[in-house]
């Protein structure tokens, strides 16, 4: 039986794309070939895998991915340049010890994002420039992170600035999780307006869309796309991927997920898809966490011991029942 492709069948709304890393490139070569028109490194782009010493870069594991897209005709988006996790700590410490000040962190982000952003030229068509900047909870607008703290709030401003200038085509993004919890979400959008009054060059937003079987409601998602698209950017869902476990549920004696939860997960995902198809004027592109439920970031986590099933493709790289409701979406018959 041949098994319709996500890449096709979304043609005319929005690429498709997966994270992927070093490993899973090979693992599920065929089935990202398959199915995937977009490639996002998990994890081979950030800083930590960048840039792990002061000056010393390196690629490897980068531009294998970036070779894996490019070979097979795929879109890339990189990610991500600026993020106050998986950054080695030389960023933030001065030379001779102790915190560094001002002037070192910028000029270090201007060198690593010219370096990065720089050398993918040409290949990443986009970039998440600024990750995670936004504080979760309370009153509290933006994160405490030593960016932050050392450069002040207009680090996020220099980040768009010092990425336009090393890769003037690129598509640049601000990308952030719970973003469809209204008030994190309107943080988002504070943070976009004061980005856009500063001059910013911020293209898009990124919708990260790490949700599970109960919340973000489907309600809270339409409203968040619909806020955010008021501001006039265009919007990647770049990060997809559904729990089958709400977020305080502790389990770990699952060996496969449930009938139920599989059914669940195959009707949000059939109204995640429905909604973005309403959306597809602003939404351009549609990125699932990983490509099949052989891998995922969610083994083990945030609970130890613990598999999940978040992804349209099962352990084997079979289509589940999400996946023939999504395609249906589309109108068409998986
Ligand atoms: C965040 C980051 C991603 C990744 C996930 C967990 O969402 O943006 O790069 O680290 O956490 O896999």
């Amino acid at each position: 039986m041949s098994v319709r492709s996500l890449r096709e069948v979304f043609k005319g709304d929005f690429d498709i794309g997966a994270a992927v890393n070093i490993w899973t490139v090979d693992s599920a070569a065929e089935l990202i070939k398959a199915q995937y028109g977009s490639l996002t490194a998990e994890n081979e782009m950030k800083p930590v895998n960048t840039q792990p010493a002061e000056g010393v870069f390196t690629f490897e594991k980068a531009d294998k991915i970036a070779d894996f897209a490019a070979g097979h005709g795929m879109k890339l988006r990189g990610h991500t340049l600026v993020w106050h996790n998986q950054t080695p700590d030389w960023f933030f410490e001065a030379p001779g010890g102790g915190p560094a000040d001002r002037e070192t962190l910028l000029r270090r982000m201007r060198d690593h994002i010219r370096a990065v952003a720089g050398r993918y030229r040409g290949r990443a068509y986009c970039w998440d420039v600024v990750n995670e900047a936004v504080a979760d909870e309370g009153e509290q607008w933006l994160r405490p992170s030593k960016w932050h703290e050392r450069v002040g709030p207009d680090y996020i401003v220099r980040a768009f600035e010092y990425a336009h200038e090393a890769d003037p085509d690129a598509l640049l993004f601000y990308n952030d999780y719970n973003e469809c919890n209204p008030a994190k979400r309107d943080k988002i959008i504070r943070l976009v307006k004061w980005l856009k009054e500063q001059g910013a060059p911020i293209h898009g937003i990124g919708m990260q869309g790490h949700y599970n079987l109960e919340s973000p409601s489907i309600a809270e998602v339409r409203e968040a796309i619909e806020r955010y698209a008021e501001l006039g950017l265009i919007i990647h869902v770049t990060e997809l991927d559904m729990s089958v476990y709400a977020w305080d549920d502790r389990r770990t004696d699952l060996k496969e997920p449930t009938a139920e939860m599989l059914e669940r997960q195959a009707e949000r995902y059939e109204q995640l898809f429905a909604l973005y198809r309403e959306y597809r004027d602003v939404i351009r592109s549609v990125t699932f966490w990983g490509a099949a439920d052989d891998y995922t970031w969610l083994h083990n986590f945030p609970v130890r011991g613990r598999r999940n099933w978040p992804l349209l493709f099962d352990e084997n790289h079979r289509p589940k029942e999400a996946f023939r409701r999504v395609v249906r979406t589309a109108g068409v018959e998986a």
